[in-house]
């Protein structure tokens, strides 16, 4: 294992997780690997929640982006985190967030490592994950950059949690890039999605090491959600408007390089491009899913960007047993470049993102379940939303057995404004936005989107709002959110059959 710390000084510092959690102190702010469960922190921070159940021990956890192997709810359980940031996907987290307990703040996943870069936060002390330091001290990645380049520079003291699990010939699969501050800052020569413009390691003063721990566990598997139908039929959707773009001639069968979300859509929608005439694609996303890596096996796909890669099981031993093979296919990047606004835009990305709900203008809510209770948060959806070529929401048209419509008068959060928003698909069908005004746009999303039980009534708010109230963006602002009170009182967005009768 030794040899997994080329600078031999270093050795000294091998210890336990639990000696290791003897570092962090109440008040603290820690910087974390971890992005979407791949290359997390997966034994150190579990034994600072274990210190927390019986010490005054409440500290800011500052990630790359979710985290895996639970240590979210076991931090969030014994009472560790008072604040964290800048994504979740726990449900433990999530209660304790929407109960109050732990303060979130939920930041575009291309932007928080401005907060370090510009001193909101120092970070006092780093957990990084990563399968060996070099002769220089300079570490090299596992399965994400995620915000580990900017939260090492900024960090007093660092802990290491050296993974074994991970063969050291994943060296060279990352490019580390660091943007500088403000007044100093020069473009990022990204021009293709397979450009390297940086190292294959993070440089860090060996001095600041304080810890390493050892440990051969594998990244939490992701969950890989069979496609159904509402899935299928809105992948069906978004690989039919691909094809009339290719016709139209404003695509080619390359496409453009993409990018989707994480769930079960966006491998929905991969999965479908398998099966198409789309050839020689390539993608410059945030995460890896399997339908990626499924993409580059059939031949479909020549290269994918990312800043991490969250896999099953299968495609995790597929993927780190041939990682020469992988290598010259796909790269992992800092969050900061993989969802660098001013790359996207160059690159003429397209953004393929989930919805919670949609508005009959196009704005969108990814967020905030009826307008108040967090679900993960807005992750990177909103970098590649406002810059991509062509940004296209998807969400079936209905939710919790069809009583809640997905298509409402107005959104109860806005994450993403009507005008960062092309396309939305629904199982239903597809609004293409481009090119219409408000009042279009209504018209277009009711006609194609909305599922049959809501579409009548949607139509005649719509049409009302028009003829009653006007405007550039015609609304009924007391009647505007009236569904969301309907389902909070009667369990569904659905009118009772009095209540149709009166309007
Ligand atoms: N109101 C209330 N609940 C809703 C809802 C609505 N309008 N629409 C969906 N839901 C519920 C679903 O019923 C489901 O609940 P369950 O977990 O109890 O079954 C849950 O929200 C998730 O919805 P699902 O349809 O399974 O979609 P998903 O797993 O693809 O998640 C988002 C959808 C929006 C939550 C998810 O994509 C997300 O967090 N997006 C924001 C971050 C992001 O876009 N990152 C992109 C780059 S990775």
């Amino acid at each position: 294992m030794l040899e997994r710390i080329k600078l031999a000084d270093l050795q000294s510092k091998v210890m336990t997780a639990e000696e290791s959690a003897k570092f962090f102190k109440n008040g603290m702010i820690v910087g974390a690997s971890g992005f979407t469960r791949g290359g997390d922190t997966k034994v150190v921070l579990k034994a600072v929640a274990e210190r927390a159940k019986s010490e005054d021990l409440e500290i800011t956890l500052f990630t790359g982006a979710s985290l895996g192997h639970g240590t979210d709810e076991a931090l969030a359980e014994s009472g560790a985190l008072k604040k964290r940031l800048p994504f979740q996907v726990d449900t433990v987290l999530r209660k304790n967030i929407n109960a109050g307990n732990v303060l979130f703040i939920d930041q575009h996943l291309g932007e928080s490592a401005e907060h370090i870069l510009n001193d909101t936060f120092k970070i006092d002390i780093a957990v990084l994950e990563v399968t060996e330091i070099l002769e220089d001290g300079s570490i090299v990645p596992t399965t994400s950059v995620g915000n580990n380049v900017d939260i090492a520079e900024s960090a007093d003291q660092i802990i290491l949690e050296i993974n074994t699990s991970i063969p050291t010939s994943i060296r060279g699969l990352h490019d580390i890039y660091k943007v500088e501050k403000y007044g100093s800052r020069t473009p990022i020569n990204i021009t293709s999605c397979d450009s390297k413009i940086g190292s294959d390691a993070i440089k860090i003063d060996p001095s600041k090491i304080v810890g390493i721990v050892f440990h051969d566990i594998h990244d939490m598997a992701g969950d890989i959600v069979p496609a159904d139908a509402a899935t299928s039929a809105i992948a069906k959707n978004i690989v039919n408007f691909f094809e009339k773009e290719v016709e139209s001639g404003r695509l080619t069968k390359e496409l453009m390089p993409l990018q989707c979300g994480i769930g079960k859509v966006a491998n929905a929608v991969l999965a479908g491009l398998e099966h198409s005439d789309f050839e020689n694609l390539v993608m410059y996303s945030e995460v890896l899913q399997d339908s990626t890596f499924d993409l580059i096996d059939s031949g479909k796909m020549n290269f994918a960007s990312a800043s991490s890669m969250t896999v099953s099981q299968e495609c995790y031993d597929r993927v780190i047993g041939n990682i020469e093979h992988y290598k010259n296919k796909i790269v992992l990047r800092p969050q900061a470049i993989s969802n660098a606004v001013e790359v996207i835009r160059r690159l003429g990305v397209i953004g393929i993102n989930t919805s919670l709900e949609c508005d009959i203008y196009g704005n969108v809510n990814s967020t905030h379940v009826s307008g108040t209770h967090m679900m993960n948060g807005i992750g990177g959806s909103g970098d590649f939303a406002r810059n991509a070529y062509i940004s296209i929401f998807v969400t079936a048209s209905t939710a919790k057995g069809g009583n809640i419509s997905s298509i409402v008068p107005m959104v109860s959060h806005v994450d993403h404004t009507e005008h960062d928003v092309d396309i939305i698909v629904t199982d239903e069908g597809l609004a293409d936005l481009r090119g219409l005004a408000p009042r279009e746009r209504a018209l277009e999303i009711i006609k194609n989107c909305v599922h049959p039980d809501y579409k009548q009534e949607l139509l005649s708010y719509f049409e009302r709002a028009c003829a009653e109230r006007g405007g550039q963006t015609p609304h009924i602002l007391e009647e505007a959110f009236s569904w969301h009170t309907r389902l909070k009182t009667t369990g569904s967005m659905k009118k009772s059959s009095t209540e149709s009768l009166v309007s």
